[in-house]
């Protein structure tokens, strides 16, 4: 439903978008994580239609945002990361607005209007004044304004920013539901736990690079440098954690005794971690709770970004 295809977007000597090619299926919600200035909202932007790339294209349906940008925007909606100022208006009349602008007249118009308020929970505050909205509110009314038209690609950028933990949840639920129904979701964020929980895929970028694509579990497995393991004893952990150390003579341990737990960190497959607690118990070890520490998003990030910024 999305593809980029060598991507690339240039200001002056700033490669904001360099290279980047990846494709995301229909019912697929996609994260775009990256540190600050990667090129997410560049990207986002050529695929909303709103920008030109340098070189490459990006397609929406199999429609290019270059040659046919008409059908691109029929069938696409684009949450941007900044609320434009709009003085004197409603929330209703804003979305009636933007209903206008996709061509949806009458009863027609007034039903896609009522259903997105009601999708939203903003048909409660249908005569407010958007100026006086709260900041969650105004995600609503935005992400509302992106689904209007019934597009079937979705195109948000940090949606969840500034986000009470409640909103947070809250527009976790909405974009679900709407995967649910079949749209297609790209999200950008650099809440990466967050992602984790709604992406079925995840890409990574920095300085315009695309550095890592793949489903969650994928990029965590892949990624993980060593497996990060933690063992709780009844007593004796100084000793187990010694007894960890010299039996892995050919490579670095690290090794963190934390009471009753052990951390360390191997290089392993579940072979080698099978053998380990064999060894354990076999060593005379009353060992409670043996397994891997579930790695997260966060690392896997820091693992693959070098923190460069241009
Ligand atoms: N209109 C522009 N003119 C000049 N440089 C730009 C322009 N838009 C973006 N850039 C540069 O391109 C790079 C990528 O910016 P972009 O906004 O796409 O990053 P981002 O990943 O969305 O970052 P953030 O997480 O801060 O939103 C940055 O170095 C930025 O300064
Ligand atoms: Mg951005």
């Amino acid at each position: 439903m999305i593809e980029l295809r060598r991507l690339h977007r240039f200001f002056g000597s700033t490669r904001a978008v360099n290279d980047i090619s990846f494709e995301i299926e229909k019912g697929q919600v996609f994260g775009f994580i990256g540190p600050n200035g990667a090129g997410k909202t560049t990207s986002m932007r050529i695929l909303a239609t709103l920008d030109l790339p340098s070189y490459g294209d990006a397609f929406v349906d199999g429609f290019s945002a270059v040659n046919d940008a008409e059908r691109v925007k029929r069938r696409l909606g684009f949450m941007p990361d900044a609320f434009g100022t709009y003085p004197d208006v409603n929330c209703r009349e804003y979305l009636d607005f933007f209903a206008r602008a996709y061509g949806l007249v009458g009863r027609e118009r007034m039903k896609a209007c009522q259903h997105v308020m009601g999708f939203t929970g903003l048909d409660v505050l249908a005569t407010k004044p958007i100026n006086g909205l709260s900041k969650g509110m105004k995600q609503r009314l935005c992400l509302g304004r992106a689904l209007v038209h019934d597009p079937s690609v979705l195109i948000l950028d940090e949606p969840a920013a500034g986000l009470d933990p409640r909103a947070r949840i809250e527009l976790r639920e909405m974009i679900r539901e709407l995967a649910v129904d079949g749209k297609t979701v790209m999200i950008s964020s650099h809440i990466l736990t967050e992602l984790a929980e709604i992406c079925d895929c995840v890409g990574i970028v920095e300085r315009g690079e695309l550095l890592a694509v793949g489903s969650v579990a994928e990029m965590e497995s892949r990624l993980a440098k060593s497996a990060s393991m933690r063992v709780t004893v009844l007593d004796r952990a100084p000793q187990v954690a010694e007894w960890i150390t010299s039996n892995n003579p050919d490579c670095k341990v690290k090794v963190k005794v934390i009471g009753n737990a052990i951390d360390f960190e191997l290089p392993m497959d579940q072979r080698s971690q099978a053998k380990l607690l064999r060894g354990l118990i076999e060593a005379g070890f009353d060992v409670a709770s043996f397994g891997v520490v579930d790695r997260n998003l966060e690392e896997v990030f820091l693992n693959v970004t070098k923190g460069r910024v241009q």
